[in-house]
């Protein structure tokens, strides 16, 4: 999977790819991601990428022309399944979702900064438009490191048995069962006699029973739509 990332300040997306999975799926070669500056796109001398709203109001907005030229640039060199654009505005991501995009050859994701970007960009160019949720983030920059991180670790190879994700939390339409590990006794709280008995039958029904119930007392809205699990 490739992945173009669209911002003005990228130092806060790449920090969050110098470690553990994320890093070793740059490394093996899973994902590349490039980053792609709207600022030097700009044509002006002070090379600038934002200009006050029309009508006025606080904050500032990403100009169409850097942006245009920059995504024009992108566009005539790939063939994109998605332009997205990360806005509390667009559609609460979820695992479903997520899924999706982790089939995907060719992404562009471009990131808002103060009070995001200019409304024509948006008609022109995006194709979708992703939240993480009910919360306003100074930048999309988080918000698409996160989104990247989800998808990223489900691309096949990136993660070993030992992280597989199909015991993750959602996979399923539940969350995750509750894990334990040595000592088998800590302080007096003992670890389920089950997860100690080898039997491999057993444990499974018990995570699944335990994950139900999880997600019964935490989230029965995830419930509601799941005849497999509602019984
Ligand atoms: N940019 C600012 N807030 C955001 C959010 N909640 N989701 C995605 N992008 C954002």
């Amino acid at each position: 999977m490739n992945i173009d990332i669209v911002s003005i300040l990228p130092g806060l997306v790449q920090g969050f790819f110098q470690d553990s999975i994320m890093k070793r799926a740059l490394d093996a070669g899973h994902v590349t991601i490039n980053y792609h500056n709207p600022r030097d796109y700009a044509t002006d001398k002070h090379k600038q990428a934002d200009d006050y709203q029309f009508g006025g109001g606080a904050g500032m907005v990403l100009k169409p022309e850097p942006l245009a030229s920059l995504l024009d640039d992108l566009l005539s060199k790939k063939k994109y399944d998605e332009v997205i654009y990360m806005t509390p505005e667009g559609e609460t991501l979820n695992q479903k979702t997520v899924n999706r995009y982790s089939g995907c050859k060719n992404i562009i994701i471009i990131c808002g900064h103060y009070k995001g970007i200019d409304q024509r960009i948006r008609d022109l160019y995006v194709t979708k438009e992703i939240s993480i949720g009910d919360y306003v983030l100074s930048g999309g920059e988080p918000a698409a490191a996160i989104f990247c991180d989800a998808v990223i670790r489900l691309i096949p190879g990136v993660l070993n048995n030992e992280t597989s994700a199909l015991t993750d939390s959602f996979q399923d339409d539940l969350l995750a069962p509750p894990v334990y590990t040595r000592p088998a006794d800590f302080r007096g709280h003992k670890v389920p006699e089950v997860l100690l008995s080898g039997n491999f039958k057993r444990i499974e029904d018990w995570r699944y029973e335990k994950a139900l119930e999880n997600t019964k007392k935490r989230r029965p809205d995830l419930l509601k739509d799941n005849n497999k699990n509602n019984k």
